[in-house]
């Protein structure tokens, strides 16, 4: 069965005293959880060394980057390689959230090449995908999804493809409250997935995990992830609680 994931993207939140009591609350009572599940925590990447070094031990658990350069190491101030990140056992990356799409103009194409530097140093990439709300208006979401995936991933060879995880997040539903309902996520996930299955085949697409995005939070976690290609969440503002996170956990199925 497919990996279903519950991954916090904890964004710009969190100064070091509070994000350590989260993890701690986290882990020291760590939600019971079937083979196929893990937890991914996407924080700032100041504290990812010494969050993965808490949560190494613990099966299934993992950190993540909330973004990577598209470029390997040399003059770019500020940026952070794939390969810093691989060096200190970061083994998952958040690439193309649509704040970095919206606040740092990023490209169908610079994400291809983010994805491309993230499989080198083998990095999972946790791929973003999703509309605004006028397309979604329009009813032109799917296309919309399609050529985001296709620019950005479709130059992968199977053997990559099927190792990574989407995360569909209508913008629309960010931060704002407002949920896809289950029919709506379950829709356009398996359009996704069909979509990949169309040019990869089945057993590609069958494999990737897509996650959720947008206003997950305890109490509709289970009933979203329950849908058949919905494989759990990322998830804002409701994983900077623990007892609320604890209870996307146990949602997934
Ligand atoms: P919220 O869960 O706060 O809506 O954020 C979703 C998101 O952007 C996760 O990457």
């Amino acid at each position: 069965m497919r990996k279903q994931i519950a991954a916090a993207n904890w964004k710009m939140n969190l100064e070091k005293e509070k994000a350590n009591e989260l993890v701690e609350s986290l882990i020291s009572e760590p939600v019971e959880m079937k083979d196929n599940h893990a937890v991914i925590l996407g924080v700032p990447a100041v504290y990812l060394n010494d969050i993965n070094e808490k949560i190494k031990n613990i099966d299934d658990y993992f950190v993540a980057a909330q973004d990577c350069s598209s470029n390997n190491n040399g003059a770019f101030t500020g940026e952070i390689s794939c390969s810093i990140l691989a060096s200190i056992g970061v083994k998952y990356a958040i690439i193309g959230h649509s704040e970095r799409r919206m606040y740092h103009n990023e490209s169908n194409s610079l994400l291809a090449e983010k994805v491309d530097r993230a499989f080198e140093n083998n990095i999972i990439p946790i791929f973003c995908c999703g509309e605004p709300l006028n397309i979604r208006e329009a009813g032109t979401q799917n296309n919309y999804v399609e050529v985001q995936i296709s620019e950005s991933l479709f130059h992968l060879p199977a053997e990559k493809i099927k190792t990574l995880v989407i995360a569909y997040e209508p913008i629309w539903a960010i931060g704002t409250g407002k949920t896809a309902t289950e029919q709506q996520a379950q829709e356009i996930h398996k359009h996704i997935r069909n979509f990949i299955a169309a040019k990869y085949g089945n057993d590609v697409a069958e494999s990737i995990s897509i996650l959720y995005g947008g206003s997950v939070k305890g109490s509709n976690a289970s009933s979203i992830f329950s849908q058949p290609d919905v494989d759990g969440g990322l998830v804002g503002g409701a994983s900077l609680k623990a007892d609320e996170f604890k209870e996307i956990i146990k949602g997934l199925k």
